[in-house]
């Protein structure tokens, strides 16, 4: 059991100074270590991508830093495939949420049946012609689905991403803010979705069976989860750019992860919207524990607590 660690310290997605620096913030706190922790997990850092301001001028209406937010997702694209190929899973530590483009654009290029759960209080389904803000952490999804291309004009510097992904793929998980058009797409192809009112509904545990069930019967496809720290409640990740109340526990968050551990079908997880430079010292502390717990989760880390191997067997 092997996992790949990504830092990507980027935030050109977003308008707000500091999601950048989370890579380096959890490795401080000791990412590294903690999941060494995990029984049986080997895990080997593949440091951080590079990011660099474009030089290409190019400007696309309502889409802010296109150059520098492709130029940033290409090279990622490649270091997760590599992390695939290598057997491992691609962990990514973002960066904004824009990252996912690399993140999933990466892991399809190895796993082309691969399915997305994508765990956020946003769809970040926008557009360019359907965005409020501008901002490309809101449109990765819309990115990579094939079935939204016709709805981009050409995107300079884009050409290396085509998006293959179908939208008949992808899950949500976490969902309370939703623009129109956001919902228009949900609706119009049928994607399933657990907003927190249907997580209030099912619970946690139905819920994520439920999408798993949907988009793959077989029970056999790789699993991609984006998890965006916004999901959980404002009050237990504070330290994030565009918090909203009224989220995911921690809690239920952890038996998420758990949940789709326990598929032994987890193939990649990225880890976004970090913003340490957001709120007080504790604000940040509780905001990057939560995140390194949802990952701990998602690797296999029991609460039960594990036991040394071999022992009773003497
Ligand atoms: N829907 C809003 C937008 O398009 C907010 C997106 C927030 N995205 C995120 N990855 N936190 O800008
Ligand atoms: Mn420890
Ligand atoms: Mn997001
Ligand atoms: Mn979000």
């Amino acid at each position: 059991k092997g996992v790949g660690i990504i830092g990507v310290p980027f935030e050109k997605g977003q308008k707000k100074y500091g999601v950048s620096v989370a890579p380096a913030a959890m490795r401080s706190a000791g990412l590294i270590e903690h999941l060494k922790e995990i029984d049986g997990l080997n895990v080997v850092d593949y440091g951080d991508i590079e990011t660099v301001s474009s030089k290409q001028s190019v400007a696309v209406n309502n889409m802010s830093h296109l150059p520098t937010v492709s130029a940033c997702n290409e090279q990622l694209s490649e270091r997760v495939s590599q992390v695939l190929r290598d057997g491992r899973i691609a962990v990514t530590i973002g960066g904004d949420h824009s990252i996912g483009v690399g993140t999933v654009d990466g892991h399809y290029k190895v796993n082309e049946d691969m399915i997305l759960i994508w765990v956020d209080a946003h769809a970040d389904i926008n557009t360019n012609k359907t965005s409020e803000s501008g901002s490309v952490h809101g449109m990765p999804v819309a990115l990579l689905v094939k079935e939204l291309s016709d709805y981009w004009p050409y995107l300079p510097t884009m050409d290396w991403q085509v998006p293959k992904f179908s939208i008949k793929n992808l899950g949500y998980v976490g969902l309370r803010s939703v623009d129109k058009y956001e919902r228009l797409v949900i609706e119009k192809y049928n994607v399933p979705t657990f907003a927190m009112e249907d997580i209030e509904e099912f619970g946690i545990k139905n819920s994520i069976n439920h999408i798993l069930q949907t988009l793959d019967p077989c029970l056999n496809k790789p699993i991609h989860v984006s998890f965006d720290i916004d999901s959980l409640d404002a009050l237990e990740a504070p330290s994030t750019g565009t918090p909203v109340r009224g989220g995911l526990t921690l809690r239920e968050a952890i038996n998420l992860m758990e949940i789709i551990y326990s598929t032994g079908r987890l193939r990649a997880i990225d880890l976004v919207e970090i913003n340490p430079a957001l709120g007080n010292d504790s604000d940040r502390k509780r905001t990057i524990e939560a995140g390194l717990a949802v990952l701990r989760a998602g690797l296999g880390f029991s609460r039960k607590g594990t036991a040394p191997r071999g022992i009773l067997d003497l």
